[in-house]
């Protein structure tokens, strides 16, 4: 597991683009798992940066995590729009390439069925970016869920709707109360994971999935069975880790971590 920990927000979202952007320049036909939400909002920012420097993500293939049911693409609140605001429309990725659950689908359990075999056709996950409830959901992966579950449909905690309620005009009563979310069992297949969080609200999730028990209620403690986690924090979301200290040595003495700075360094600045 390494846990990163930088001084700000800025920096956190920098150095969780500049793992994925240097990914994409080594493998131009990486496969990326994709998450929405105000926090991966300034990690877009760095990706389309990236682009606009001459980063080719033409041969990218992407799946994102979820998407609310009885919502189509085009609505404004749907994750396939955000997804449009904040990223494909601003980088050269055809639309044949992305991956999101469709909420209109005909047949929901079909569509669902096509969303994992579209991954495993496509061979698996490379890097699985992911943000993390208040709640410690991870995709829509609310507290409980089994920890090998599979993608399916989800019924929304009130918590949740509340915090997503802004892209709904602030009214609760228009948050959908279901979605269709990748599951626990398939994020934690995709060969790297990469946790974002920024900011003292996510301070208790944080500590409850990184050292917490790992179980149903705390679902991104599921992160723990993987093999190659990393958890990039702002200083406020990783003020109450208890291995702190730790976590800060390691880092330190991490060459993948030097090389990502020196990525950062030398392409992102
Ligand atoms: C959305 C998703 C969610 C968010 C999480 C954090 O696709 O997967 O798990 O990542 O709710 O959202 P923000 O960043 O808005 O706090």
């Amino acid at each position: 597991m390494e846990v990163i920990i930088l001084d700000t927000a800025e920096e956190a979202e920098q150095f969780a683009a500049s793992i994925i952007l240097s990914k994409i320049s080594k493998e131009s036909h990486a496969r990326l798992g994709l998450a929405t939400g105000r926090t991966m909002e300034g990690v877009y920012s760095h990706f389309v940066d990236a682009h606009e420097r001459g980063l080719n993500f033409s041969n990218i293939r992407t799946f994102n995590l979820d998407e609310y049911i009885g919502l189509s693409p085009a609505n404004e609140a749907s994750f396939y729009h955000y997804m449009d605001e904040h990223l494909f429309k601003k980088i050269d990725m055809p639309l044949e390439n992305i991956c999101i659950p469709h909420g209109r689908a005909l047949d929901i359990e079909v569509e669902i069925k096509q969303f994992e075999e579209a991954i495993t056709h496509a061979g698996g996950i490379d890097i699985q970016l992911l943000g993390i409830g208040n709640n410690g959901h991870i995709g829509f992966n609310e507290p409980p869920s089994s920890l090998s579950s599979p993608t399916r449909v989800v019924t929304l905690s009130e918590e949740t709707r509340r915090q997503n309620a802004g892209a709904f005009g602030g009214n609760l009563g228009r948050v959908p109360t279901k979605a269709i979310t990748m599951g626990l069992r398939t994020i934690l297949r995709a060969r790297q994971l990469l946790l974002v969080a920024t900011g003292s609200h996510k301070a208790n999730a944080i500590a409850n999935a990184v050292e917490g028990p790992i179980r149903a209620t705390v679902p991104a403690s599921a992160i723990q069975l993987h093999p190659d986690p990393w958890i990039v924090l702002d200083r406020e979301a990783a003020q109450n880790l208890e291995f702190i200290d730790y976590y800060k040595a390691q880092a330190g003495g991490s060459e993948r971590v030097a090389d990502q700075l020196q990525f950062i360094y030398q392409y992102m600045n």
